[in-house]
């Protein structure tokens, strides 16, 4: 409406971004403002009285968090390494991939799961859910934390499995490496702040319901 404040809409640059698109015409709203070459972080879809904020993926939750934006589109990948206090309401259903443990075919722990007793050194921008899924196994294990292109760590005797999100599994099978336990499937939600969502629900509920579809 006219003259009444955007609403925020939080979105992760990068390849959740493309198929971001689709869903947000979907919903009745306007993407071409988001593609494109400019290098602009706040793009505003005057006409549907959206303001996106273009950020990277891990920051999303802490705009939505601190009520800088109304909502942010992320991945659970990202929820489950914090503490949010946010609601998730919203399922959107793309950026599918999946988070597991890969590590080199021939590996000891690839190979002798079961009778694995040494302490497993796991490469990971995952640690907490690294942490939570050797922990439910029972499996002594050192978090290694690196940021990224982290299948270089089993290549090089950095650790010896990884905990990595898996899409196509390409760079896996590009780097020789395999997935050896899946550990819990991502997808991309909508999220929104608890307290701005019940202040401002006349004003975000039909964005949030032309976002379920
Ligand atoms: C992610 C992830 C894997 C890759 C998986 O990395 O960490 O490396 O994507 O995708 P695939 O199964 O389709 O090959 P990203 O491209 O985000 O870069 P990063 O290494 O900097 O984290």
């Amino acid at each position: 409406m006219p003259g009444e404040e955007p609403i925020v809409l939080a979105v992760p640059k990068g390849r959740v971004l493309e198929q971001l698109g689709p869903r947000l015409e979907q919903a009745g709203l306007d993407p071409s403002v988001l593609t494109g070459r400019s290098r602009k972080l706040i793009r505003d879809d005057r006409k549907n009285g959206i303001r996106y904020l273009l950020l990277k993926p891990d920051d999303v939750p802490t705009y939505v968090e601190y009520g800088a934006a109304d909502l942010g589109i992320v991945g659970r990948d990202v929820l489950l390494e914090r503490d949010y206090d946010l609601y998730a309401p919203v399922d959107l259903g793309i950026g599918r991939c999946k988070l597991a443990v890969a590590g080199l075919p021939g590996g000891a722990y690839a190979t002798q799961r079961a009778d694995y007793a040494d302490v497993l050194r796991v490469g990971t921008k995952f640690p907490r859910v690294a942490a939570r899924h050797f922990e439910s196994l029972g499996v002594p294990h050192e978090l290694i934390f690196v940021q990224g292109s982290v299948e270089l760590a089993p290549l090089t005797g950095l650790a010896d499995v990884i905990v990595d999100i898996v899409e196509t599994g390409e760079t896996l099978r590009q780097n020789g490496l395999v997935v050896i336990e899946d550990i819990c499937e991502v997808s991309s939600v909508v999220v929104a702040n608890r307290v701005g969502l019940k202040l401002g629900r006349e004003r975000i509920k039909p964005l949030l319901k032309a976002l379920r579809g």
